[in-house]
């Protein structure tokens, strides 16, 4: 009998191998948060029995089977005062902030292409089935696709916006669909219109006549032998993979080939506290509240002036408070607040008990709130959280507090009017209900179209036509000239004869009369 069950497991094992892919995955940027969402979708490839190699600057803390780290350090180093730096962007213009963000892109794809580990994989000769790479700025990473013979997925951190959109050719009309960057919903006025077309206007010309030459140049160095060129690469992306979801924004079009998995790095299976934080939260009878302002803000940056307001506020509340702090000394901490370096994010939020969650806004951390339905206070520092936080504003769901002018004052106020107004519980149950109605959970959504585009190699049925044309072409330019052009020609000769025909038959008529007086 034991032979038996030796070739079964031989044939499954046989079996689980053909449909197994060999898959590279690049999640280049220095943020924590953005690795999150690519991480998970790749963990849940390796998972699925897939071989998975990822280049990041984070390699995997507990080793996993069929996840291999090429480990990218260097743009850590390069970039080790950034959480210093990013704090400085909140008090850039709009422009400054694209500049500053175009330069990021541009050190993150040279330091990864640099690096010997990044090098070596690339003269190893290895073949991959796809590759997925972030979209963050970091366009020449994608000539990897072309290195490795396979078809590109873009992975989009957060919403569609056009580095994005345009490698796939999903239209985004500016009458409806505010540009990423802006606090503006879909249904705008006049004037938000106008100024939706004129940073949209303006983001795509920087793009495309300042950035992009940049890129160009980087992929020109490291991919010297490409034949399809970073153009073509871009514009040939066989799929977008999308950290978005249409119940937290708004109905835009999308191509078939780009997909929404929004919500695919919460785990939808929930983990039991550590004893101590499960209890200090079950016997918090008045209600907890869980403050954290993510990976990037650290606690000895807050400075002393501000931190002995946060800390007034909370000795005035009621409630029990877990402030992810990274001291273990607090002094003047009073008795309701709990400090750790460390929570496990989800399962705190997800306990009864806890009735608020005050954020620095990231997206990772509101749409965790929006699915396990807590409402915000969100005091956002830089990049899209003052974005998400409008957006929270908007949707009746949080509270927006400034971080300059933060005092006792402002900071209670926000949080009383959050904890003692029902509708704001209310609004993100409703959320939390539309957001996890999906026909399947995003991580395997997300599973699903990377084994699809590499089943169906690279799937170029999905292609848009819309990608092989030109400007003119595109926006149907020289048709509406030809055509238009044509009808008002033949409409304006059609009246010149008949002037014409008019005017010979009264100077007709008017001889004829001569011809009768006479
Ligand atoms: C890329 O890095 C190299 C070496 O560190 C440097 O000389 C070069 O100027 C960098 N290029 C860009 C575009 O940042």
């Amino acid at each position: 009998m034991k032979w038996f069950w030796t070739s079964v497991l031989i044939i499954v094992a046989v079996l689980n191998a053909a449909n197994a892919y060999k898959i590279l995955g690049i999640a280049p940027t220095m943020a924590r948060s953005h690795f999150f969402v690519g991480s998970a979708l790749f963990k849940g490839l390796a998972q699925k029995g897939h071989d998975v190699t990822v280049i990041s600057p984070f390699p995997l803390k507990k080793p996993m089977k069929n996840y291999r780290d090429i480990t990218t350090p260097n743009i850590l180093k390069i970039t080790k005062d950034s959480a210093q730096n990013a704090m400085n962007m909140r008090d850039m213009s709009i422009v400054e902030a694209f500049f500053s963000i175009f330069g990021l892109g541009l050190t993150i794809t040279n330091s990864t292409l640099q690096e010997p580990s990044v090098q070596k994989l690339m003269a190893s000769g290895e073949k991959f089935d796809v590759v997925i790479c972030e979209v963050f700025l970091t366009e020449a990473l994608f000539g990897l696709a072309e290195h490795f013979q396979a078809p590109l997925i873009g992975l989009g951190t957060f919403g569609a916006s056009l580095w994005n959109t345009d490698l796939v050719g999903s239209p985004s009309p500016p009458s409806y669909v505010p540009n990423t960057f802006l606090p503006l919903t879909d249904r705008m006025t006049l004037g938000e219109r106008i100024f939706n077309l004129a940073v949209t206007s303006f983001e795509t010309v920087t793009h495309y006549a300042y950035y992009m030459p940049k890129q160009r140049e980087l992929f020109n160095k490291y991919f010297p032998n490409s034949k399809a060129g970073l153009d073509n690469i871009r514009k040939d992306t066989a799929l977008v993979l999308l950290n978005a979801h249409f119940s937290l924004a708004f109905p835009r079009p999308y191509l078939p080939n780009m997909i929404e998995v929004g919500g695919m790095h919460i785990n939808r299976k929930r983990n039991p506290l550590p004893a101590e934080m499960q209890k200090f939260l079950d016997e918090a009878k008045d209600g907890a509240i869980y403050f954290s302002m993510g990976s990037n803000l650290k606690s000895s940056m807050i400075p002393a002036e501000k931190r002995d307001a946060i800390l007034q506020t909370f000795k005035s509340l009621k409630q029990r408070v877990m402030w992810k702090f990274e001291d273990t000394n607090l002094p003047g901490k009073s008795d309701n607040v709990y400090i750790s370096d460390w929570f496990p994010q989800e399962d705190i939020l997800a306990h009864p008990n806890v009735k608020l969650f005050i954020t620095h806004g990231g997206l990772l951390s509101t749409s965790e709130a929006i699915f396990l339905g807590k409402p915000i206070v969100g005091i956002p520092m830089f990049g899209d959280q003052f974005l998400n936080m409008a957006r929270a504003e908007i949707g009746g769901y949080g509270v927006m507090v400034d971080y300059t002018t933060i005092s006792e004052k402002s900071f209670s106020n926000a949080i009383n009017k959050v904890l003692n107004n029902p509708e704001y519980q209310k609004r993100v149950n409703d959320m939390s209900a539309r957001y996890r109605d999906q026909p399947m959970n995003p991580l395997d959504l997300a599973v699903y179209w990377v084994e699809y585009v590499a089943r169906h190699k690279g799937a170029p049925h999905l292609h848009s036509a819309g990608q092989e044309l030109g400007f003119i072409a595109y926006h149907n330019i020289d048709a509406m000239a030809i055509l238009f052009g044509g009808i008002f020609i033949v409409f304006v000769a059609v009246h010149v004869i008949i002037f014409k025909l008019a005017i010979g038959f009264y100077h007709y008529k008017k001889n004829q009369q001569k011809v009768k007086t006479n």
